[in-house]
């Protein structure tokens, strides 16, 4: 059995959906801290079977014991831990105990019960701000905010696991920009504040949620002065999951791979992209550039279609459809 921790968020939610139609069986912890029941459950609708569900925190060892107690877990998909930058700089102590000891404690746990198998949502923030693109996984690495030294930390803690019993099989995924939701329209990203990433800031403005998006600088080295970057369709994504636990067993050493489409759009193009997609116009603002953005951020896919024979499916126009079906039926998301 798969233990998914984080599995009712946005990533994980989708990857349960892929994992379960590709056979495995699952079970999702969470505590629900950036997600809601009402997610699990439709999932459930969508893959037509009740979810072994169990609330906790991974930072509690004794949460997460009673999983293994409960279940025959053989593996975990580490999705579970805060995600937005800005926050990660007001309070750098939560980010570290919640991501870094959580992961700390979920390695324990895991390796008290034999169970050494781990796929852990990394993120292309760790290449800082690359010299040349497309990013090569062998770039090498920085951060410039707590929540980029989460992952590079963590990164680093996985791979001393490793040297210290390599029987553990780690396998990182960096992920770039996931964008997208699932076909039926039911799931997707669901922000509880005023949305950081790009993709559901434009979707909130088309429903007529904001007023008009921001544009955070127009005058970088890129064709048309905006950012660009690297958006993966989270079912994609979800899919890249599935080739990796398939072939974990296969690896030897701790495997970080990219999980990008290897194309970069910029800002305007995005924008274009989910005008066509919605039939509404997003009105927009040029501000100043958001401190620590970089200009263009891209992978190179390389890697991850030889190691796993997995590649992006999706491309961004497909990406928008999915997310105004998405943001269109579910103006207030899960609520
Ligand atoms: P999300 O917030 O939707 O999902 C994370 C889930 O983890 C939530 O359901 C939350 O309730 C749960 N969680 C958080 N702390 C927990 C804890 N201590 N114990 C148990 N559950 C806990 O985020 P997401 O976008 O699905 O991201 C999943 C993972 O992928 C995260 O680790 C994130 O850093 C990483 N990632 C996300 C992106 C992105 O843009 N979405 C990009 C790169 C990497
Ligand atoms: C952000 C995170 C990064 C994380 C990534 C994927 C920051 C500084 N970085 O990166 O660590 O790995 O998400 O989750 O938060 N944009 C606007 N207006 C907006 C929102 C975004 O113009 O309202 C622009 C940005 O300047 C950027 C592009 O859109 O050029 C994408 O932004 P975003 O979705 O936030 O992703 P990243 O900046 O790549």
């Amino acid at each position: 059995m798969v233990l998914v921790t984080g599995g009712a968020g946005y990533i994980g939610s989708h990857t349960c959906i892929s994992l379960i139609d590709a056979g495995y069986e699952i079970v999702v912890f969470d505590n629900f801290s950036n997600s809601s029941h009402e997610g699990i459950k439709r999932v459930e609708k969508i893959v037509g079977k009740k979810i072994a569900l169990v609330e906790g925190d991974i930072r509690n060892r004794k949460d997460l014991q009673s999983v293994f107690d409960t279940y025959n877990i053989d593996s975990v998909v580490h999705f579970a831990g805060l995600k937005a930058v800005g926050e990660s700089m007001q309070i750098p102590l939560q980010y570290y105990d919640n991501n870094v000891c959580g992961t700390v404690a979920l390695c324990e746990v895991m390796q008290k019960n034999g169970c050494k198998k781990i796929v852990f949502s990394s993120s292309a923030t760790v290449y800082g701000d690359p010299e040349t693109v497309p990013i090569k996984e062998d770039f090498p690495l920085s951060a410039t905010n707590p929540y980029g030294r989460n992952k590079l930390f963590i990164e680093k803690i996985l791979r001393d696991v490793h040297r210290s019993d390599p029987t553990w099989k780690v396998i990182m995924l960096r992920y770039f920009n996931p964008a997208g939701a699932h076909i039926s329209g039911t799931i997707g990203e669901d922000p509880d504040n005023i949305p950081n990433n790009l993709l559901p800031f434009i979707a909130q403005t088309a429903v007529g949620k904001r007023e008009m998006l921001n544009i955070f600088g127009n005058d970088y080295d890129t064709p048309d002065g905006t950012g660009v970057r690297d958006y993966i369709h989270v079912v994609d994504l979800a899919d890249g999951h599935v080739k990796a636990l398939d072939k974990i067993d296969n690896f030897k050493e701790v495997m970080a791979i990219n999980l990008g489409s290897g194309d970069g759009y910029s800002v305007f193009e995005i924008i274009h992209a989910f005008e066509k997609a919605s039939g509404k116009q997003i009105p927009y603002n040029i501000v100043a550039r958001r401190s620590g953005d970089i200009a263009t951020c891209y992978a190179d896919t390389a890697y991850a279609e030889d190691i796993l024979g997995w590649s992006a499916k999706y491309n961004i126009d497909k990406m928008c459809e999915d997310v105004w079906r998405w943001q269109s039926k579910n103006p207030d998301g899960y609520n």
